[in-house]
């Protein structure tokens, strides 16, 4: 049985409903391009058919293991994503941030050619990796995206959405011009149900739901012990002021799991059960994680009380230095 897929919006574009998402390899410590391509073979031998890159991840290392993968499976309808870095490589973005310093026409141009060499086609979906809704009636990033289009360089354009911030896009979607949203959705972070997902739903908008896991915490296999190298970005999430209430709040969750089902599994399948989402990215290396992930796809939704107790289990939380 294959991965389900679902339709990406507006865009059209037609996407498995577990995507894979490619950050560990380009940008964490331990990501070796031998596993990672073993393990993205891997999802499209699946039925995995999106894969959602970014210039920033390893400065384009991600987005040539995208390109090769699709060259390597031409004959297979795979969706490639990518994001354009800020000018100013700094994220989170901040209101006070001019639009001109971040996303410029000449810089996006630049990423996107980039990107476009770099997966030897046309962008499928063409993100920006921050975003601040006081940029959303900019005529300079409107016209840069409609040129985008009208070259053929990318298919669609999406805003990916700054951590714990799933309000501020609203505007930029308002304006009809973003094809897609990628946002924090998990169990623990279930804000966007409040107000985006609405939008997203009015405007005909695919939902990237990301960070599945919370960057590896509901894999379930973490501990109170647990650390990274210090120039792994997990090693300042997963620093003292997060770790501690994150494996307490893990521990809690792993009473509830039902016998027979695992925590990822439950963490995708809760994902998975709010028909907004288009796709779910899942960061995954490890061959048994594939092969797992994709296996939650049919299983369906977690049936309504299992919901209802994963609701309790909501944690909203405010960005913070340690947080991007
Ligand atoms: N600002 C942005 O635009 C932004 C920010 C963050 C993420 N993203 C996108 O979202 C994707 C997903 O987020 P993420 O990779 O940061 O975090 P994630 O998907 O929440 O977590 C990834 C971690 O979970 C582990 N894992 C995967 N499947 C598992 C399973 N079945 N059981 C136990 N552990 C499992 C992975 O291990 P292995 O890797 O060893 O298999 C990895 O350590 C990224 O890859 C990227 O494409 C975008």
């Amino acid at each position: 049985m294959s991965v389900k897929q679902r339709v990406l919006g507006k865009s059209g574009l037609v996407v498995s409903e577990i995507g894979h998402g490619l950050w560990g390899m380009g940008g964490w410590t331990d990501a070796d391009d031998k596993v990672s391509r073993a393990a993205l073979r891997l999802s499209v031998e699946g039925g995995c058919t999106f894969f959602d890159s970014a210039f920033a991840y390893g400065n384009g290392r991600s987005d040539t293991l995208a390109g090769e993968l699709a060259h390597e499976h031409h004959h297979r309808p795979l969706v490639l994503a990518s994001k354009i870095p800020p000018a100013n490589w700094k994220w989170p973005s901040t209101p006070a941030s001019p639009l001109n310093g971040v996303f410029p026409r000449a810089h996006v141009l630049d990423y996107a050619e980039r990107i476009r060499r770099a997966f030897g086609r046309t962008i499928d979906l063409l993100q920006f990796h921050v975003w601040e809704d006081a940029w959303a009636q900019q005529a300079e990033w409107q016209d840069t995206v409609a040129e985008l289009k009208a070259d053929g360089v990318i298919k669609a354009f999406g805003l990916s959405l700054n951590r714990w911030q799933p309000e501020n896009g609203i505007l930029a979607i308002e304006t009809g011009l973003v094809d897609a949203v990628q946002v924090i959705y998990n169990v623990f972070d279930q804000s966007p149900e409040d107000s985006l997902f609405p939008v997203c739903r009015a405007r005909n908008v695919g939902v990237i739901a990301r960070v599945p896991f919370d960057e590896g915490s509901l894999g379930g296999k973490m501990t109170a012990k647990t650390r990274f190298p210090q120039d792994d970005w997990r090693s300042r999430y997963f620093g003292p002021e997060n770790l501690p209430q994150t494996i307490a709040r893990v521990e809690a969750l792993k009473k509830i799991v039902p016998k027979g089902m695992s925590l990822p599994e439950v963490a995708l399948r809760f994902i998975l059960s709010e028909p907004t989402v288009s796709t779910v990215i899942a960061g995954m290396r490890a061959p048994e994680h594939v092969r797992a992930n994709l296996a939650a796809s049919h299983k369906g939704p977690l049936p309504e009380d299992m919901i209802a107790k994963l609701r309790a289990h909501r944690w909203d939380r405010k960005p913070a230095s340690w947080s991007d």
